[in-house]
């Protein structure tokens, strides 16, 4: 196990106690909480998210950064544009700055290896967060969803809307994949094509645009840089105009994700498909724009990630390291990054469908219900 500053991170463990405890016990926090976390010069967090152009990395930074300074933590959170050069500075910063705990949804999870072998020679301690670190000794944890059943559950849910299970078919099926620089995207990808594939082979799902990938390994072949809707729109504009022109109906999409399904949502709409036909189309995050349209009949079910459960789990794990102890964790096999096996800790996603907004994004408070038109 990399050399932790131990002392530091110990020292830092008082400081959050004693925050905490004043917290507990309904006392005044000491005024000097915060400074006392920051005179400790502890608990002194990084969070590097990838962008601010997705819903979900607002909600996950911005939650986190506040519970993180509830317990009197220094926070430095930044937003990087999607653009890996930015990341690799900000970290730079952050490890300059005292950071001794990163927190890094990274946007391409290749290009961290040599600032985070910085971060370990400063004895910061590195969580991969949401998404997977490659190739790097110095990534300490993995908190996240359990990306694979993510795709499973997709996949299930058009096998069993669709009847494949009993033979129905044949549908005309379009896939996509989520942005080839994101480990996570081959998680979904395998997850939906584990269930699917034997249903293409079968004949019950068709594929008119010829797209769809030969095996998981070749999943990149559809995928959307960026998880950008503008692209996926452009992509599904592209297969209708090339391969449904002459009448024939798309039945089912499979879209990794809420943003990409946007987009896809719109080119069928543009194209004249409604609420009467439109064809089943997965997603994922949860999205204020995705969960109107799934109320709307323009998208069928998302995946949801309560991403407060995501940043509450990070706050336990830093809370642990700064009492000098492991993180809990659930998981010491499936997330191997090249270089070494990821501790993990990872989180049941769940399905979200119109029947089931109120219950599950409304009333767990994640969504209000002006967010989503109602
Ligand atoms: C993935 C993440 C998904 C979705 C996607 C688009 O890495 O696991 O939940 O947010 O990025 O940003």
């Amino acid at each position: 196990m990399k050399k932790r500053n131990t002392l530091a991170l110990v020292a830092g463990a008082s400081a959050m106690a004693l925050a905490l405890a004043a917290c507990s016990s309904g006392e005044e926090t000491p005024a000097s909480n915060g400074a006392t976390a920051t005179a400790a010069g502890e608990c002194n967090v990084g969070i590097a998210m990838p962008t601010r152009s997705l819903e979900r990395w607002i909600n996950d930074g911005e939650g986190l950064k506040s519970r993180l300074e509830a317990d009197g933590c220094t926070v430095d959170l930044q937003y990087a544009d999607n653009k890996t050069d930015q990341q690799i500075s900000q970290l730079q910063n952050m490890i300059a700055n005292g950071s001794n705990i990163l927190v890094i949804a990274s946007i391409d999870g290749t290009t961290l290896g040599p600032v985070l072998e910085d971060a370990g020679n400063a004895g910061a301690t590195v969580i991969a967060y949401d998404r997977l670190i490659l190739g790097s000794p110095n990534v300490d944890y993995y908190a996240t969803f359990d990306n694979y059943s993510v795709g499973t559950l997709q996949g299930k849910y058009i096998e069993e809307q669709l009847g494949l299970a009993g033979g129905d078919g044949p549908y005309n099926f379009e896939a996509f994949a989520g942005s080839p620089d994101d480990n996570n995207a081959r998680f979904f990808f395998a997850g939906a094509w584990d269930v699917l594939s034997p249903y293409l082979d079968s004949g019950q799902l068709v594929n008119p645009s010829g797209t769809a990938p030969a095996s998981v390994d070749d999943w990149q072949s559809i995928g959307i840089l960026g998880w950008g809707s503008d692209d996926a729109q452009a992509e599904m504009d592209n297969r209708l105009a090339s391969f449904y022109a002459g009448g024939e109906k798309v039945d089912v999409v499979l879209s990794p994700n809420d943003s990409l399904a946007q987009g896809i949502s719109q080119s069928l709409q543009l194209a004249g498909y409604t609420a009467a036909d439109f064809p089943i189309l997965t997603g994922q995050d949860g999205d204020k724009a995705s969960v109107a349209n799934i109320l709307n009949g323009v998208q069928s079910m998302t995946v949801w990630k309560d991403t407060r459960l995501l940043g509450e789990r990070v706050e336990l794990m830093i809370k642990s390291l700064l009492a000098g102890e492991e993180p809990e964790v659930n998981d010491t096999t499936t997330y191997n990054n090249g270089v070494k096996v990821v501790p993990s800790y990872l989180i049941t996603p769940e399905v979200v469908t119109a029947d089931t907004v109120q219950s599950k994004l409304i009333d767990s408070g994640f969504l209000k219900p002006e967010d989503v038109g109602l």
